[in-house]
């Protein structure tokens, strides 16, 4: 069973879509510990309620952000983490924390990366006139949203859409593939080479297009 280290910041619809997953018995994984570095995050009441442990680690009690990060390192390290999923976590990570877990730390993003990085991808994606964006689970490296890219589901953008509307959308995908993406790792199929994930055994090759072609 992966042990898993999650990290948020907010609502933790990710951390439940991850739960259930495992609830479900379809991830073959183990939160060992949620951190979260905002004390009042919704995340954490989810936690309680399926007891899961976890803590606390505000930024602002730290001189330091590399400082903030091996406060977070020494409590993965002590549960024995084998993966750390950024869900909705907030902050950037550098060196210090990326060092110790070598593509082993991944993160989930609201649009098709490298489109839209960085905070609002949904409204952007919509002020833009994207007709088709969508969400990425990735693995982390010290880029902003970045990193190479392990699976990634294409959501279309309605004329009607807003953020709210298209932002809803997306996170119906969010919560299928970042369980999913847990879940390879946990079956030892994921492959990092360079940019490159392979996800072994997988079946790639489905093609979205938005709007519908018609004589073509
Ligand atoms: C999600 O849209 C995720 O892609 C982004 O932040 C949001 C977090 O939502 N990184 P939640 O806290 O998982 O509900």
């Amino acid at each position: 069973m992966l042990r898993l280290g999650v990290l948020v910041s907010g609502r933790g619809s990710n951390l439940q879509a991850i739960i259930d997953g495992i609830e479900a018995r379809k991830v073959d994984a183990r939160i060992r510990v949620v951190i979260s570095d905002n004390p009042k995050a919704y995340a954490l009441d989810r936690c309680k309620r399926h007891r899961i442990p976890a803590r606390v680690v505000s930024r602002e009690d730290f001189p330091s952000r590399e400082e903030f990060e091996r406060r977070i390192v020494s409590i993965l390290k002590e549960e024995e983490v084998e993966l750390v999923v950024l869900a909705g976590f907030m902050r950037i990570l550098g060196r210090t924390f990326l060092s110790e877990f070598p593509n082993r730390v991944i993160n989930i993003h609201p649009a098709l990366i490298p489109a839209f990085q960085g905070l609002h991808a949904q409204r952007r994606a919509v002020e833009f006139g994207a007709k088709i964006t969508g969400c990425s689970v990735h693995i982390v490296d010290e880029s902003v949203d970045g990193g190479p890219v392990i699976v990634q589901a294409a959501v279309p953008v309605l004329p009607e859409d807003t953020e709210g509307t298209l932002s809803d959308r997306i996170l119906k995908f969010e919560h299928r593939i970042l369980p999913q993406a847990v879940q390879w790792f946990a079956e030892g199929r994921v492959r990092v080479e360079g940019r490159r994930v392979i996800v072994e055994g997988a079946r790639y090759g489905t093609l979205p297009v938005n709007p519908e072609l018609e004589k073509f």
